[in-house]
Order: C-alpha cells, then structure tokens, then sequence
C-alpha cells in the first residue's frame, strides 16, 4: 500500500508515521508513505497556496491548481481522498475497505479548506474522522493511515490481531490485565490464571458482550445480545471479579 499525502506540513505526518507497528511496517516496505508538498507547485515569489473566499468570509482557502499539480505529480492510478469534516465517517468498515486499495492520495486541507473545483475534479471519496473540526487534514490523514495499515495481512504481527479487535465485529474489547496480580486492592480475575484456553475464550465472549452492552449498546443494533444469558453470566462473576472488571452494576438496569 503506498500513501501520497498531500501537505503543506509533511513533519506532521512524518511525527506520526515514523514509530510503531506502523513505522515498523514502512520500514518492511508493506507501506510506504510519502508527503508531496503544494508549495513546490507555485510559480510565484511568495509561494501562494491559499487566497480569500470569494464572496467574503473567515479563513483562506486552498487554491486549486497547486494541489492540482501535486496530484499530478503522483505516478499511477490511485484512490484520492479529501479529509475533511464534511466527508463519510471513517469506520472500521471503511478502513477494511480502503485497505484493498493499492495507492491512496490523501489531500489535507488547511485554514477554510480548499476549492470546490478541485474537490469536483480530483477527488474519489470525502473522509472525515468525526464530527469537530480540526485546524488542518493532516491529523485526520494520520488517523486514516494507521487504522487502514492495522487492516493490511503482515502489518500486525498476529494476522488476526485486527480481526479481534474492538469494532470488527462490533463489539468491543473486553478489560486486559497484565502483571502484578494484585494492584490496589484488585485481583486478576482468576480464570485468566487457570490456563484453560477454551474457558477463556469463552468467558472473554461474554465480557464483550457486557462491555458493549454497557458503553455502546448501539453497536448491537435491531437484535441485541441474549440479556437473558448476560444476567446469568454476571451473577456468576465474584464480588472481586466484578470490581477489578469495571461491572459492579449489570449494565441494563431493567434487564
Ligand atoms: N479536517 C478538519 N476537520 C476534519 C475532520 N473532522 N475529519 C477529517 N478531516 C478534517
């Protein structure tokens, strides 16, 4: 997978590009990323990439034929994206989605965004990463590139790693512990001592469950999970199993 972004601040993405599973996944050449700078693409003195809003209004608007020409510049065909706070939500579908793709050209918008015709002309796909809006694409960029890299056999050590994480199938990861056993008062739940692989597994299915059902319930949809079921799995947890888990209380009170 190869990301062209283009920046008016390649250092911001190179900040978040260049450590962990992700940098490590550039340095093994199963993604590569490179920053291609409009301000390259000008012709005159000063370097314009932006100018005021016709019509009048705040900020500054990017010009359309420096980006344009960035585009341009990129070799090969290639999916372009606009981050940008108008665009279609990124999920965790739409990253598995793009992750099938083999170039991506991510434009970042600065100050009012940038023109419209440019954005008709050019671009495949709108992006945004939730609904506030940040002060340039560039973070939103980075965003889309580490969580499109998590979907790419390889990129993880454990292929299934992404498979199994919160969202993929929409539910959410159930608490983690690691070392000491015992840390203010809260024990390990025992089972996850017990060695035995298959209870395990199977206890952590029904903490997922819980644990969505407590913090996003709407993930579950039309049908939801079994309360029946979840009732029952919780009254059998200890006291101190409950307290180091976060679930004191059933999450559905009328359950
Ligand atoms: N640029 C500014 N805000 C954004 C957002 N929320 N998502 C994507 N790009 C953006």
């Amino acid at each position: 997978m190869k990301f062209s972004v283009i920046t008016l601040f390649p250092e911001i993405i190179e900040a978040g590009f260049s450590k962990g599973i992700v940098g490590q996944a550039q340095g093994s050449q199963l993604i590569q990323v490179e920053c291609i700078n409009p301000r390259s693409f000008t012709q005159d003195v000063h370097k314009t990439v932006d100018d005021r809003p016709f019509g009048g209004g705040d900020g500054m608007i990017m010009l359309a034929e420096p980006l344009a020409k960035s585009i341009e510049s990129i070799q090969g065909p290639a999916h372009v994206i606009y981050l940008s706070p108008q665009g279609a939500p990124l999920t965790d579908r739409k990253a598995k989605e793009l992750s099938q793709k083999t170039h991506l050209i991510l434009i970042c918008g600065r100050y009012g965004g940038i023109d419209q015709r440019l954005i008709n002309s050019q671009v495949d796909e709108e992006i945004s990463i939730g609904d506030y809006v940040l002060s340039g694409g560039e973070l939103a960029a980075s965003v889309l590139m580490d969580a499109v890299s998590r979907k790419i056999p390889g990129v993880l050590g454990n292929l299934t790693s992404s498979e199994l994480d919160s969202f993929s199938g929409q539910r959410l990861e159930e608490p983690s512990f690691t070392r000491p056993r015992e840390y203010l008062g809260q024990s390990v739940p025992e089972i996850l001592l017990s060695g035995n692989h298959a209870k395990i597994q199977e206890w952590r299915k029904n903490l997922k469950d819980l644990v969505t059902l407590k913090k996003r319930p709407d993930l579950f949809g039309e049908k939801g999970p079994d309360l029946h079921h979840l009732k029952k799995f919780w009254s059998d947890l200890s006291e101190s199993e409950k307290k180091s888990l976060g679930l004191q209380k059933f999450p559905q009170e009328n359950a």
